[in-house]
Order: structure tokens, then sequence, then C-alpha cells
């Protein structure tokens, strides 16, 4: 089988997925799309030790299209370059742009398989373009060939940090903790890291501070690296969500003694911490729904009155002081429901 990546050089990316659908733009510079998967035998664990499978002759794409002006049309077709993956038999696939203007693009290739299937012989590929899209390589020696967990993604770094992180896909069983691969040279070589606890969602980086990672590990622990993924520190327990705030400032939230679905009966409490985890405020004592932080205001949803709308505060000061949200947004926040922010 055969894929196509079309990539208009400088910023903008257009993909075309084979009778597939795009899908979830992780941040801006990652896009992932799937393709149905075409084997008849559904169920059965996918795996591919062979590297090399037939190419299908004349594929279907469905485009992602993009609205361009005549301009930008004549630009795209002179830096307009095809590169055919011939005998990738992945499903998904996942691109993304390493650093700005270094023309580093990766390109991730996953096998699905069924979930409650054990996952035996499964991979990944790993290309790298490093001239803005006109070629790739088959760079999966690099790490060992290691299957990676598509949907904790292929996460670059901040600006032009050139840092690159890959989740290896790790049984919980058995395993002391997760394998993360990491990259400071946007590719061109990776290190593996034991990490001493498994993670449940995608690491997050710094907006600045490439250096500084945060992620909440399977039972709720809220690890931190400063030092991009080499020591990994357990700042709190029984945490929920966080999020950056303004320079170093990190908000959680956490339910107090492990109570179950707390989240749900919005039965949170929110910290913050200044200094990277050395020590915390609270923010709201109890009752927390959700919250976010966005244009240097934090907003907090918290339940006053069981079934009653949840009321909105909103600080600016990065959690000293709280007023509260205007009763449209009470409203809204009453229709849309449980949604988390
Ligand atoms: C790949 O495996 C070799 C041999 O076991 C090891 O030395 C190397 O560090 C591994 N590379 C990565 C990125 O894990």
């Amino acid at each position: 089988m055969t894929w196509r990546l079309l990539v208009l050089g400088g910023a903008c990316l257009l993909l075309l997925g084979v009778g597939g659908q795009c899908k979830e733009q992780r941040n801006r510079r990652t896009v992932s799309f799937h393709r149905t998967q075409q084997f008849g035998n559904h169920g059965k664990v996918l795996s591919r030790p062979e590297r090399d499978t037939i190419a299908s002759p004349s594929p279907t794409f469905t485009a992602c299209t993009l609205r361009l002006t005549p301009l930008e049309h004549r630009v795209l077709d002179q830096n307009t370059h095809e590169t055919g993956f011939h005998g990738d038999d992945g499903s998904s696939f996942t691109v993304t742009w390493v650093g700005d203007g270094t023309g580093v693009i990766l390109v991730l290739s996953t096998v699905s398989a069924p979930l409650d299937s054990f996952f035996e012989g499964g991979s990944s590929r790993l290309y790298r373009s490093a001239d803005y899209g006109k070629s790739f390589h088959d760079v999966s020696h690099l790490i060992n060939n290691t299957f990676i967990r598509k949907e904790f993604g292929l996460l670059a770094g901040p600006g032009n940090s050139q840092q690159v992180i890959l989740t290896a896909d790790t049984p919980v069983l058995d395993n002391p903790g997760g394998v993360i691969f990491t990259s400071t040279d946007a590719g061109v070589s990776f290190k593996s890291v034991q990490l001493p606890f498994h993670p449940a969602q995608p690491i997050t980086f710094h907006f600045l501070n490439p250096e500084y990672l945060v992620v909440i590990s399977i039972d709720g622990g809220l690890w931190l690296s400063l030092d991009f993924g080499a020591v990994w520190t357990k700042v709190h327990e029984g945490t929920q969500s966080f999020t950056w705030g303004s320079g170093i400032t990190l908000f959680f939230s956490f339910s107090p003694k492990g109570t179950v679905e707390a989240d749900r009966r919005g039965e949170l409490l929110l910290k913050r911490t200044e200094d990277l985890g050395k020590t915390f405020t609270t923010v709201i004592h109890s009752n927390l729904f959700s919250f976010g932080y966005v244009g240097g205001f934090l907003f907090t949803s918290v339940i006053e009155t069981l079934g009653a709308p949840r009321v909105i505060y909103v600080s600016s000061d990065q959690g000293d002081h709280f007023k509260q949200g205007p009763a449209s947004l009470r409203l809204h926040r009453a229709v849309t429901g449980g949604h988390r922010s």
C-alpha cells in the first residue's frame, strides 16, 4: 500500500490521506491522519514484520483543503514535492514540523491493533526530512524500531528548540515505568530514557523553556523534569489536570484523598506552584469543577450548590484574587454541561 505526503515549502502543509480522513490538530505544527484499515480480517492482530509490502497502484485520496489566493497557489505549485511512502502499510500518520525554519519534518506511521488484543509484533516507522519535505528517510533504527504510542504523538519543543519527544508503547504490567526517546538535534539522534512512572498523557513542554516538562502519571502523580526528561520528580499526588500560567507558574487540580470521580462531582482543589514544585499555594479550596488559563486570566468553574449552575470565577493575578464571572458565562457553562476545559 502507498500513502503520499504533499508538502508546501514554508510554513504550510497539505496532507492527502489514502481512503481515510484528516483528523485532530494537536498543535499548529502537528497533524494526524488515519486511513480505514483495508484488511478484511478485523479483530486479528496486525503486525508487519516484513519491511516491504506491495504498493497498491491507484489509491483514492481524500484531501484536506485550504482556501488559497492565486498568489499562494503559484507559490504552492513551485514548492510542492510529493513523496510516495511505498510499502508503508501504516494506518495512522502523524506529521510534525521541528523547530522554526529548520526544514525538518518528522512523520510517524503506526499500525493500530484492536484494543483488546495483546500487542505483539506491532511497529511504527519514523521518517525524517531535512529539506522541507522534498525527501524523507526512514530513521526508525534511531529508536531501535520501537513501537511508539501514536496518541502521545510526535512532540516538538517550543520555538527553535530542535527538541523532540516520542513515547514508547510500554506495557504497564511488568514494567516499572514508561520509556521516552528524546532528541536535542531535531531528530538526527535519539536517546532513550526510562521513566520512573507510566505517563497517562503526552508530555507537555513549557511554552518558552524546552527543558521544563510536565506530565501526569496513570496513578495521578504530577511529574516534573527540569532537564528535558533526564531526571523526573513527583511533586504532587491525586492530580487531575494542569496548565502553565504566566512565567513558570504551574496550576493543577487535584482530589485530596483519592476521591473517586472527584472531577465529575466538582470536588477538586486548585493549587499553584511558582518555583517548579518546591512550594505550593492553594488557590481554590473546594468544589472546583474545572479551570483554564487563557490570555493572562485564570478561569475556574466552581460548584457552589449541588444541582445549580456552576459559577465562574476569574483571576487576573494568578489566583490571588477572584472575581465572579458574568452570568452569561455561568449560563453557558450550565448549557454546555460537563465538558472540562
Ligand atoms: C538501541 O539499542 C542499542 C543496543 O541495545 C543501544 O546501545 C542504544 O542505546 C539504543 N538506542 C536507543 C535510542 O535506545
